[in-house]
């Protein structure tokens, strides 16, 4: 998808809009999506899962086949419509909305957020709003599990970071980035430059240290049970980039 005008204010749809078209192939093998699969399918049970983000169905689609019950929110129709047209989508439900309180009736046996996603959320308000929507949709002895990068300031040079995410023969895709460390805030462009011309690709999020992340859900009344530095439950140490964190009502 071209990108033709200025994108003037940036909604919660606004990522998932411009990327749709290219999200998939983008990513393609980027991502250790069987280990999220079994690490999920492990903690559903069987029962009933919320995805926040759903996205074009990358978890979602080989959790539905390993036997949860798969709902999903997502802000971007353009999103979502690549999950109908796969194999299998039209059976998972999704809302169309803001998973900031995601529109959708409980209870749920696992609600999950991938990739980062979580981070889309661009306040801290906003994040303490999903934790206790979240909080207000778990069953029992549900879980809620949260994947997200580890913060790194190093990357940044007085607050900005033009990088090469890839160089080929007819085109380079480059990430252009500001950040603001009072907001924690993070504005990137990926920019695709070929003979055809520039296409943009927004996205903005606030990120949230993994402390931050175990205060919010203390808030919500939720508690950290588990914290991994991947679904291959490999240890979180201070050399993890990422984690993979798992939340309940105090057991
Ligand atoms: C990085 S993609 C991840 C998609 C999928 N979960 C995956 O792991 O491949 C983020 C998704 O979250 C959606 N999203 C971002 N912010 C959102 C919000 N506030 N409410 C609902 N959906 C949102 C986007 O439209 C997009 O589909």
């Amino acid at each position: 998808m071209w990108l033709t005008a200025a994108v003037e204010s940036y909604e919660p749809s606004t990522y998932g809009d411009q990327i749709a078209g290219i999200y998939d192939e983008l990513y393609d093998g980027l991502f250790d999506t069987a280990g999220a699969v079994e690490f999920l399918s492990g903690l559903a049970r069987g029962g009933r899962a919320l995805e926040l983000g759903i996205g074009t169905g990358r978890i979602a689609l080989p959790l539905q086949r390993a036997g949860v019950h798969v709902s999903g929110v997502d802000a971007s129709r353009a999103m979502v419509d690549r999950l109908e047209a796969k194999a299998g989508g039209d059976s998972i439900p999704v809302a169309i909305g803001d998973f900031k309180e995601p529109p959708v009736t409980g209870p749920f046996d696992l609600v999950f957020v991938a990739f980062n996603t979580f981070f889309g959320l661009l306040s801290q308000d906003d994040q303490i709003s999903c934790f206790e929507a979240v909080a207000s949709l778990l069953a029992e002895d549900a879980r809620f599990v949260l994947e997200a990068f580890v913060p790194d300031l190093s990357r940044f040079d007085r607050h900005q970071r033009v990088s090469v995410d890839e160089v080929m023969l007819d085109q380079v895709r480059l990430e252009v980035t500001r950040h603001d460390p009072v907001a924690q805030r993070i504005d990137s462009q990926h920019v695709v430059l070929s003979e055809q011309g520039t296409r943009l690709y927004p996205v903005r999020i606030r990120y949230s240290y993994p402390g931050e992340l175990d205060l919010m859900a203390q808030l919500a009344g939720l508690r950290l049970q588990e914290r991994w530095g991947d679904w291959r439950r490999r240890p979180f140490t201070s050399e993890s980039h990422a984690h993979v964190s798992v939340y309940s009502r105090p057991l």
